[in-house]
């Protein structure tokens, strides 16, 4: 099973969506995927259309009690091959709750390699903390994807982040969990500064940047509150193409931009034409 974890510490930068809409995009596909909320706001538990406050059993009681599997608290969703282990405010308590376990940072590793015959993929919703769940997370993961929101202040904290993955890789997990890509989120191109901001991403972090982006779109906004994906929401969306396109570069492997900008502005053109393309197509 591939687990792949979308983190950055930074609140509001796209995390829950691309989770979400990634996980979605791949279960289209036909893999048998699991979405884990890791992250006690619960919004990708909403987002996919359950009410955490009515939920019995989640992600806290897995992580919590020896004896309750992950299998106990999967949840359906519209998805036929998406299954969701959701969460509430209760999960908060696991953050310290784990501190005192032994083996503390391995916990949900052992919890998802219970199930890792029956699911592809796994795709865990992170916090905005580089705390006890998150570092649970990264030792699970075999990949993470950071979503960083295109503004001024989009490098503050990756640094920080960078250093994380390095030390679970030294401590925990050798060698094989790896940074698979900075996912450029609520990209605008009429403005300057996003353009700006996505060259200097590039020139600096090259081809660790993924040649998909997603662009700020409403539909993507709007999908929580219809308690799904964007995938099934607005399938001919910009924002639906947009996470197809990011879930295909990630199972296909394919090669990243920024080796030249060159290609940056060319992608630009092409995705502007595409989107354009599906605007007139009527959904957005
Ligand atoms: N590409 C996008 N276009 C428009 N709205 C977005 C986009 N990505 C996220 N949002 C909205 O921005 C807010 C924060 O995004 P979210 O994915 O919840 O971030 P995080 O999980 O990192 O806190 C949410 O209300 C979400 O619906
Ligand atoms: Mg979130």
């Amino acid at each position: 099973m591939r687990t792949i974890a979308i983190s950055n510490q930074k609140g509001g930068c796209g995390k829950t969506t691309t989770a979400v809409n990634l996980a979605a995009a791949i279960a289209h596909r036909g893999l048998r995927t699991l979405i884990v909320d890791l992250d006690p706001q619960a919004h990708s538990t909403i987002g996919l259309g359950l009410n955490p406050d009515k939920l019995t059993e989640t992600i806290y009681d897995v992580l919590t009690s020896a004896e309750i599997d992950l299998m106990q608290v999967v949840a359906d969703t519209n998805i036929e091959t998406l299954k969701l282990a959701p969460c509430n405010i209760l999960l908060a308590g696991a953050e310290l709750e784990l501190t005192l376990v032994f083996g503390r940072e391995f916990v949900l590793g052992e919890k998802l390699s219970q199930v890792s015959d029956q699911y592809d993929v796994c795709v865990i919703d992170c916090p905005p903390s580089l705390g006890m769940l998150t570092l649970n997370a990264l030792v699970a993961s075999t990949d993470i994807v950071v979503p960083v929101q295109v503004h001024y202040y989009a490098m503050e904290g990756l640094k920080q982040l960078l250093e994380t993955v390095g030390i679970v890789r030294e401590r925990f997990h050798p060698c094989s969990v790896k940074i698979l890509g900075l996912l450029l989120t609520f990209v605008e191109n009429r403005t300057n500064l996003s353009k700006q901001i996505r060259q200097q991403m590039r020139e600096f972090f090259g081809s660790l940047v993924f040649e998909t982006v997603v662009h700020r779109t409403v539909r993507l906004a709007e999908a929580p509150s219809a308690g799904e994906s964007v995938i099934t929401y607005a399938p001919k969306s910009k924002g639906a193409a947009e996470y197809m396109a990011l879930a295909a570069e990630i199972l296909n492997g394919a090669s990243r931009a920024s080796q030249e900008d060159k290609e940056d502005t060319e992608a630009d053109d092409i995705q502007a034409k595409q989107a354009k393309e599906i605007d007139n197509g009527g959904q957005e």
